[in-house]
Order: C-alpha cells, then structure tokens, then sequence
C-alpha cells in the first residue's frame, strides 16, 4: 500500500500558514492573473486550426471546451478552497489519492507546463515574425519554424521561439519578481487588444461566410474542441498562488471561475468574428490568424497593433508557465520523487535555477524542432487526464475528510465531477491516434521512473513510511 501512502493535509496547511510568504492578493488580482495565464497562443495561433477542423462552428467547439474546464473548475475551486497549499493539483493529489497517482499527475503537469511552455512560445515567434514583416523584414525561412511545419516551407529550426523561451529562463531564474503592477499592466494591453479585434472587427462580418456553418459536421465541431482546450489551460495557475491570498478560501474559487468566465465570452466573440471575415478554408498554413482577419478586413494599422499586443501577452503566458513548471519540478523534488539537485536555490538570487535552467533548456530545444499543433495536442491529452484525476479526487476528498472547512463546495457531488471527469475523457477521445501514442509513452516513462527512482527516494518512505490523515 506504500504506492498508496499521502501526504497529511493539516501538517501542510500548517506549513503554508508559516511560510513567511506575504498574504497580499485579492479577488481581483486573481482574476487578472488568471486572465494572464490564459489569454495566449490558443486565442492568437490555434484559432486557425481550429477554423480549419471545424469551420465557423469553431465558437460552438470553444463553448464545449469551457464546459469541460468549467466543470473541472469547479472541482479545482473546492480543492484550492479546502487545501489552500501551493503545487496545485500535484499536492492536492499527495493529499488524497496516494503517492503514485500524484506522482502521475506531477509527471503529467510537467507535459502541461514544459509544452506549453514550447508551444506557447512557437506562437510567440509566429506573431514577432508578422510584426517584422509588417516592416518588411524577414528571417532566413531556415531559421522561422520548426522542420516539416509549413507546408513548402524548408525549415530547420524555429529560432525567435528559441531565443524567448531562453531568455525568459535567464529572467525566471535570475529571479524576477514579477510584481502585480507589471503583469496587471500586461493583462490590460492584451486584454486591450482582444477588445481592439473585437471592435473593430465586428464592423468587417459578412454574414456569408458563416455559411456553412459546421463543414465538417459534429466530428469537426469536437477534434477543434479538443484542440483549442489549449486556449483555456492556465486557469489552474491561479491556485499556484494560494499561499500569498489574503483570504483563500473565498478568492481563490472567485480567480479561477472568474477569469474563465470572461476569457470563455471573449474567446467564442472573436471565433465568431474571425470567421466572419475569413472564409474558413483561408486559414490553411497561417499561424498568425487574428491579425490575418484585420488584414484582410483591410484593417493594417489595428493589425500591427493587434500583433504587438500578441506578442507582450504571449510573453506573460510563458513567464507565468516557466514558474509553474520549476514550482512543481521543485516541489516533487523537495518531496523526493525527482532528483535533490533540483530544488537546489541559488544562494544570491533566492530562486531554483538548475531546476529552471534544466527545464528551460529541454523545452527551448523542443520549441526548436517540434510544430505547434503536435505540441498542443500532447499538451492537451496531459492536462485533461490531469484534470479528470483532480475530479475524481474531489468527492474521494469528501469521503476521507468531510470534517475539513470548504469555504467553496462543488454543486452536485458526486454526479458533477463525474460529469467532468467524463467530459475530460471524451475531449481526449477525440484527439489524434499518435498524440494517445505519444501519451502513453510519456506514462511509461512516468511510471519506470516512479519504480526504478521516486518510490524509494521520497521523503515519504525515509521518513517511516505512511503518514495518514
Ligand atoms: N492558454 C494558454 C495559451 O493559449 C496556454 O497560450
């Protein structure tokens, strides 16, 4: 039963509670982080894919999506509520369900985090790219995407994705704090500039082009939800926050369900008005499809605009993915189950810099050379099996510890996790064959480290074996 051993909840919330860490932030930071992390690649590069797949029914594939995350939200929320503890579900997971399945879901969240850290800053490259050229400058075409991503493109390597993704590693890992003024400020100018596509978008609809509406029928309408469920992961990020929130346990569930509430009404009105500029088919092979639709409304300037907002919004999406990835490297190290190097700090800077600079490096070299779209439907298969775990984890919660103080309930316990676990297994039905390949491969992985190195090494098992709640 040692898989099966878990961390004790009352002795982690009574670490939290000394940690030192200052309690500063409120409801309306939350939401705006929330809003920091989410708003990103998925919206500004995704979307023409998803265009692609299921034609202007794209908004319906994005509504399906942020039930799937709203249920899964909801779980979260009472999570966050009840175990207050940074980790995210990793940690929740330690709590509740035993050690190798939060060792599954740390392994899983590495996939979430570490690709999308890869994918996010492919998107990042595609939209500095359509700035340069509205300037009429290029790079070699060896050098601007990953081998085998364009069509008719002879690629090599995605260099601009490179660069940012290392020289955000250089910042993470120098410690940067990244103040609540600075991301706050960062949130309005993307937040801006969906507003700005929105705006002046709307006034370029032909209504024709929504016709037909659903090409490639339900089919199409769900392989595009499955894909742009991109769009919204980073909901979970606002959780990573819960030992500096003033009063947790109410304003946690508000960032989370907040910020995906208002991301879920921008994402399906600027779906509906991309597609209502663009014949669908247009979208073939375009990486940069916002702006695409502004130039072709014959909106240039807007669309410079909208590129350079891109681009300062997509950088937060990786800062805040770089610190989630090395917070759980970290933790899973500090637990034991990853090697001790790599909760190592840097004795100046106060920040875990091998492992960031380990991660930033593996991830830097996959942005490198793997396409967008393989990286998000791995990244996707990830965080939805994390996500179906959590939701499970919630009413099992409730059985082990109906004593602990909810300040958030999950409605409809058990019927509605259920629900969502169910919703996260239908999306990652609909993904392709070799992502589920790919996936299973990662879990082998996974699950070879955990017997050959993770089971014997945790502090669990060198502290005297099960500690219980
Ligand atoms: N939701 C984030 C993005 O779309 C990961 O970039």
């Amino acid at each position: 039963m040692s898989l099966l051993r878990t961390k004790n909840i009352d002795a982690m919330l009574a670490v939290a509670r000394e940690d030192g860490l200052k309690k500063v932030l409120g409801p309306v930071d939350l939401v705006l982080m929330g809003i920091g992390a989410i708003i990103g690649t998925g919206i500004f590069v995704l979307t023409g894919t998803g265009a692609l797949t299921a034609g202007p029914a794209l908004t319906l594939s994005f509504v399906i999506s942020a039930v799937a995350c709203g249920l899964a939200a909801l779980c979260y929320a009472e999570f966050a509520s009840a175990i207050p503890v940074s980790g995210s579900i990793y940690t929740y997971s330690y709590a509740t369900l035993g050690e190798i399945v939060a060792w599954m879901i740390g392994w899983d969240l590495i996939l979430e985090y570490g690709l999308g850290m890869s994918a996010v800053s492919v998107g990042w490259s595609a939209y500095s790219q359509s700035l340069l050229a509205g300037f009429g400058w290029s790079l070699p075409a060896a050098l601007t995407a990953a081998p085998g991503s364009v069509p008719g493109v002879a690629s090599v390597l995605n260099l601009p994705a490179m660069v940012i993704l290392l020289l955000i590693t250089w910042l993470v890992s120098y410690g940067v704090r990244e103040s609540a003024r600075v991301n706050n400020l960062l949130v309005f100018i993307k937040t801006a500039v969906v507003l700005l596509f929105i705006g002046v978008g709307a006034w370029h609809v032909k209504p024709a082009n929504w016709q037909p509406f659903a090409p490639f029928g339900a089919a199409g309408i769900f392989n595009a939800a499955a894909l742009v469920f991109f769009a919204f992961i980073g909901f979970d990020a606002v959780t990573s926050a819960a030992e500096e929130v003033r009063n947790p346990r109410r304003d946690l569930p508000i960032g989370i369900i907040g910020s995906l509430a208002i991301c879920t009404v921008l994402y399906v009105t600027v779906a509906a008005i991309m597609t209502g500029i663009v014949p669908y088919a247009q979208f073939a092979g375009v990486d940069h499809p916002v702006s695409l639709a502004l130039q072709v409304a014959g909106q240039n300037w807007v669309a410079g605009f909208v590129d350079l907002g891109a681009i300062l919004g997509i950088t937060t999406v990786i800062l805040v993915l770089t610190f989630g990835q090395t917070r759980i490297v970290f933790a899973m190290s500090r637990d034991g189950l990853l090697p001790a190097w790599l909760s190592s700090v840097h004795p100046r800077h106060a920040t875990p810099h091998v492992a960031t600079w380990t991660v930033g490096l593996v991830f830097a070299a996959i942005a490198g050379f793997v396409p967008l779209s393989v990286l998000a439907e791995l990244i996707n298969i990830g965080t939805l099996a994390a996500f179906a775990l959590i939701s499970v984890a919630v009413p099992v919660l409730r059985r082990t510890r109906p004593d602990l103080p909810r300040a958030f309930r999950c409605p409809g316990v058990p019927v509605l996790p259920l629900l969502s676990a169910a919703f996260c297994l239908f999306l990652m039905a609909n993904l392709k064959r070799t992502t589920w390949l790919a996936f299973a491969i990662w879990l082998a992985m996974g699950l070879a480290i955990y017997f050959l190195y993770s089971r014997r090494n945790a502090v669990l098992h060198n502290s005297g074996g099960e500690a219980s709640d």
